[in-house]
Parts: C-alpha cells; structure tokens; sequence
C-alpha cells in the first residue's frame, strides 16, 4: 500500500464523517484561568482535566495536548487526512488550514473545532478534547495466553549461592577464578571486574553469583550460541538471593504493550501490566511511523524514545507493585513485529517501507539493557526475538514458539489479526509464513464510526427480530470497534439485507421476512444506504452509530485479503481448508471475533469445523515469557524463525485474483 493510497483512504473516510455531519460543539462556560507564562510561550488549557501546559509559539496542539497528558487518536499519523484528531478550541482559536476547511464543516469550523494536528498555538487557547478524539481511555488489551511449550532445559539466567574460602598466604588466586573453581569458564565486563574485589570482601566471600547466558553478539552463525557458552558473570550480591530474581517479558505491539514481571526462579508470573503503545500519537500503523522516521530529522528517536520511556515506566510499575527492586530484574525479553522491534532498538525502519523490504537482521540479539535506556540490573540485558520477514516479525516467532507450531502433528494455522494479517501454515515438518495488508480496519480506522475496542464502543451485535449490542463499559455508544464491524456484517448477510457483493438493499429489495424493526434501520445517506446499530436515544443515548456502505466495502477489503492469504498458503502445501487439524488464532484482535461470524464473512474458510478454531490469548507475550525462562526456549525460537518459510504473496500471480474472489461474501 502506497502511502498516497493510504491517505486518500483516510480522506474519503474523513470527508464521510463531515457528510454524516458528526458535530462537536463546546460547552457555554469553558473559560481559560488565568496564568503566568515565559516569554514567547503561551498557555492552553485543556479539559477534561483542566490542565494547562506552556508552549512555544507555533507549537501543534496535538504536542500541546501530549504535554497535558492527553494522547489524541491520530490514524493518519498527523497528515490532517483523517478527521479523528477533532478538538474545540474555546478561546484562541486559530484560522483554519485548508485540511480544516476541507474536513470539517462551516458550523463546526464557526464552533471552535479544529483538527489538533494541524492547528498552531498562536496566543493563550482553551481547548476541550471529546472522548472520542482519546486514544488514552479505557481499553480492552489481551493480557492472557496460553502455551503448548514448557520453559525447560538451562535458565537463561541463574543464581548460585557460593560460600568461598577467602585467600590466604597458600591461596592467592585471583578473584575471578575463586568463583570460576565452583562455577567453570565465566564472562565479566570491566565495570564488574572494578566492583568485584570490594564485593567479595564485603561479603566475605558468602554471597550469591548472578550468571546470564545470553550472548551480546547475537548468537554463532546460524542460530544460537551451545547451551552454557560465553556464561557472563553480572554481579555477586551479598548473602543469599537465589529466590531474588526476576525479569520482565514484554509484548510490543503496533497498538498496545503488555509487559510480565516474571519470577525466574520459580517461572510465575509475578504481575502484568498493559497500555497503548505511546507511538499510536504519531499514526496508527507502521507504514505512519515509517514515514515518520524516514521525513523527520528527530522522527526515529521520538517514536524510540516515547516507547522506552513507557516500557521503562511499566517496568518501575510492576516493580513497586511487587515490592521489588528494579536491580533484581536481570532480563527484559521483548516480541513485537519487525518494524516495533527495529523502533525499540533505534534502528532506521525505512528500508522496511520501501520495496524491496529489507529488515536490519533476522536472527535474534541480545544487548545491554542500558544501552536502550531501560533502568534494570546495571548489567542486565535485553533479548529481541528473531523475525522471518519484514511483514512477519518476533511476534509470530514468539507465537510458533508458544503454539508448538513447529511440532504440530495435523496441517495446522496460526493466524493474527491485526493491521497486517500474519498466517503461519505448519504442515509436514514444513513452516510457511506470510502477511496480508488487511488495513487498519478491524481496529477501527478507515470505518467512519470505527473505534479501538475502548469504553463506548460497541463490540457485539446480534440481529434476531430487532438489533441488539454490547457496548464496552456499560457507558452510551460512541461507535463500533472491529469484533460489532464483523457480527453486523455477518448479521446483515444472514438476514439478506446485505447482498454477496457487499451491497446494502434498498427497503423494496429486502426479503419479507427481514423483521419490520431491522428493516426500519436501513437509512439513505447520501447515494449509499447504511445500517443504524444505535440510535442515539436507547442505550443510555450516546450517538447515533451505523455501518456505512464504505465501511462494507472496507470489511470486504480486509477479510479478503487475509482469505486469500489462507488459501494461497494452502494451495503452496497441496491442500484444502477441510484438511486442517487446527487454526488458532493469536492476538488481541483474533481472541474477540465471533468464529461462526468470521465464518459467515468469509475471513475464515466456512469448511473448518468450530471445534478446529481455537483462541490462544496473548501469544506473542507467551512466546516472550518463555525466551525470558528457558536458553531451550531461545534457542527453538531462533531455530524455528530460521527454518520458516516466508512468502511475499504479491509476487505469487494468483495472488490478485484470489484476493478479488474473497472478497465477495459466501453464498449461504
Ligand atoms: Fe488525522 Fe489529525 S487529521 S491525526
């Protein structure tokens, strides 16, 4: 998808919301407080919250509005293109931009609403930021998971209480060696050797050595360093902490980060935390923060810095939480796909977005936990997990890891939802992967009243005899998140008010047994037609929220496009949906759809019987918390990314035609 194409979506979907004549309108008695400010610097106050923040002239008031702590939705990564950034500026609004005079209509422009990536703080402002233009209010993050693999075999790091004979005139030997006779050929860095001498004496000589057997240079050639080699000696801690050892497994999503305390002495899980990835600000998807790294001289170390800055947060919450210091935690190991993962590291993703695709590296690396900036043990370290493709990242190596893909017995699918549809076939020994551009639809971009799955959005949608959802949070609707985007088109097939091609039937065209309360919410807007989910008065009020003919139009992109994923992959190993064992679906999105209505739109093949699909949690966290655990673990993951297969389906011919096929809805 090129980055053009990309913003022409986002504008239609933008100029669809103006049509639709979404309104903002501020309250009567917003004012600003008053305050004292440096020169050149102006104050804006935002609610909710009533925080007010200085900032230089010229300043966008999205950065304004990070200041203060409120994270906008930003979809377009700031292009002005799709409309979700919608502010009231109370006081000191400033003229609108020509992206403003196109998106937003006259009364709303009249009324103080602005785009916050466009508009520029100019004097003191006042500014309201709606709920829905939040990126930061409550959401659904999938925290659970489940593995089919056990962290055996050597710990990645381990702890040995030593109580050694001191030295004396028959026993000079050196420091090092002392603790070499009891643990073999150890590792040590220049700033352990300095503490060493002091910290043996200290303890006199009781205390326990902490040992990593990770490898800082990423491994041997072809895969992961021998079990036990190149052991690097970390500390020597006074008295007995065996049972004091921790790190943190980290799921570092496009959207979303999860990050585990887990104790490694023990393999529990100590405590999770979970929040959206701070990056989202700068655009929803990877091809935004591509662009953004590539354009902006700073852009990389921004998207870098804003997320260790919250992934070292996490790591200080989870800490204090447990009562734990943070210079127990001896490992960080991270999973995110190729273009979080070179992010995280500093590395510039823009080769990433560029045909021919290249990443930076394949295999996995391991490096100091400083060096990126994370406050852990001093010498702790950070493991990133190895990818199969620039499209297919560490992620799904966790998740083939944590599934047990690699052994699978049957013909078996690993498939992950997301911006990017990523598809593991395992069959016959044989692991192929590739990934399918589905777009940010099912997350809730490019759908005119699409949502993340947060408070206020509706999440399920059944249609009997009259229309019934789900709304997260019990609270009034604000719009439809990707689970209600798939169950309303399902539904609407089902009843025949959507055709196979995907198009809405006028009221004359309807079967007569569609019942009179569905048939009643079919409504013109503009030339298309669009179904009214809620109606702004029952469920507490809320807004009015319906799928729109383009919204059908882009659930048909994305579903056909990982369809066709599916059945190209198939066709490669010579076979059928109906040959599947399995298909487990993986990832934040997988785990809340309807498998009966993914069925019925054709995302996935309606021939695999229910009972094959199952949900797997959080595998990529899963995938993480073992390569945490176990050196095995590290060393399958590696191995298993290295022997995947990957396919790039726009260099396979059928790849288009298939992709056309799908997206036509199945017959029933
Ligand atoms: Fe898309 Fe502002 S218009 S982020």
């Amino acid at each position: 998808m090129t980055r053009k194409a990309k913003g022409e979506g986002w504008k239609a979907e933008g100029e669809a919301r103006k049509a639709e004549g979404e309104r903002l309108l501020p309250p009567s008695d917003f004012r600003l407080p008053p305050s004292a400010c440096r020169p050149g610097e102006f104050p804006v106050t935002f609610q909710p919250g009533d925080k007010t923040v200085y900032v230089l002239a010229g300043t966008r008031l999205q950065e304004a509005a990070t200041a203060a702590d409120l994270i906008l939705d930003a979809p377009c990564g700031g292009e002005g293109t799709c409309g979700k950034c919608r502010v009231i500026v109370s006081e000191g609004a400033p003229p609108a931009t020509p992206e403003e005079q196109s998106l937003l209509t006259g009364e709303e422009l009249r009324a103080g609403c602005r785009l916050a990536c466009q508009a520029v703080v100019e004097g003191p402002m006042g500014v309201l930021v709606p709920a829905t233009s939040l990126v930061n209010r409550p959401y659904q993050i999938l925290v659970d998971s489940q593995t089919a693999v056990q962290a055996d075999g050597p710990p990645v790091v381990s702890k040995h209480y030593l109580d050694l004979p001191a030295p004396d005139r028959g026993d000079d030997a050196p420091d090092l060696e002392r603790l070499e006779h009891s643990l073999g050929p150890l590792d040590a860095d220049l700033s352990l050797i300095r503490e060493l001498p002091q910290r043996l004496r200290t303890a006199s000589f009781q205390g326990t050595a902490v040992l990593d057997a990770g490898r800082f240079d990423g491994g041997a050639p072809g895969g992961y360093p021998l079990v036990g080699a190149g052991r690097r000696l970390i500390d020597f801690e006074s008295g007995n902490t065996e049972w004091d050892s921790y790190g943190v497994a980290i799921d570092l999503g496009t959207t979303t980060l999860v990050a585990a305390l887990l104790d490694l002495a023990t393999g529990r899980e100590v405590r999770i935390a979970s929040r959206l990835n701070p990056q989202t600000r700068f655009g929803d998807d990877v091809l935004s923060r591509i662009l953004l790294a590539r354009t902006k001289p700073d852009g990389l170390e921004q998207l870098r810095r804003a997320v260790v800055q919250d992934l070292d947060a996490m790591i200080g919450e989870l800490c204090d939480a447990s009562g734990i210091l943070r210079r127990r935690v001896y490992t960080v190991t991270l999973a995110g796909n190729t273009t979080m993962q070179q992010l995280f590291c500093g590395i510039d993703p823009s080769p990433l977005g560029e045909v021919p695709f290249v990443p930076a590296m394949r295999r996995g690396f391991c490096f100091a936990a400083a060096d990126v900036g994370l406050e852990v043990h001093p010498r702790g370290s950070v493991y990133v997990l190895p990818i199969i493709g620039a499209f297919v990242g560490g992620d799904i190596a966790a998740g083939i890891l944590a599934t047990g893909l690699g052994e699978s017995g049957g013909p078996t699918l690993l498939i992950d939802i997301g911006t990017n549809g990523e598809i593991v076939l395992a069959s016959e020994g044989r692991l192929t992967a590739t990934s399918t551009a589905a777009g940010p639809a099912f997350e809730g971009a490019r759908i005119a009243q699409g949502m993340r799955a947060s408070h206020g959005a509706i999440e399920k949608v059944v249609i009997d005899d009259r229309v019934r959802i789900h709304i997260i949070g019990h609270v009034p609707p604000t719009g439809l998140c990707g689970s209600a985007l798939i169950d309303a088109t399902a539904e609407l097939l089902r009843h025949g008010v959507l055709s196979p091609q995907g198009r809405f039937c006028t009221r004359d065209e309807l079967p007569a047994e569609v019942p009179p309360e569905v048939a009643g919410r079919i409504e013109q807007c503009g030339q298309h037609a669009a179904f009214v989910l809620a109606d702004g008065v029952s469920h507490g009020g809320g807004k009015k929220v319906a799928l729109t003919q383009r919204d059908v139009r882009e659930v048909q992109l994305a579903s056909g496009a990982i369809r066709a994923g599916i059945e190209l992959l198939l066709k490669q190993h010579g076979l059928r949906p109906a040959d599947l064992d399995r298909v487990l679906l993986a990832g934040g999105f997988g785990n809340y759809i309807r498998r009966s209505n993914a069925q019925r739109i054709g995302l996935l093949p309606p021939e695999i019987a229910h009972h094959k699909i199952r949900y797997q949690g959080n595998t990529s966290l899963a995938g993480a918390r073992l390569a945490s655990l176990s050196l095995r673990c590290r060393e399958a993951c590696e191995a298993l990314a290295a022997r995947t297969e990957h396919v790039d389906l726009s260099l396979d011919p059928l790849f288009s035609t298939a992709f056309a096929e799908a997206m036509i809805f199945p017959e029933r």
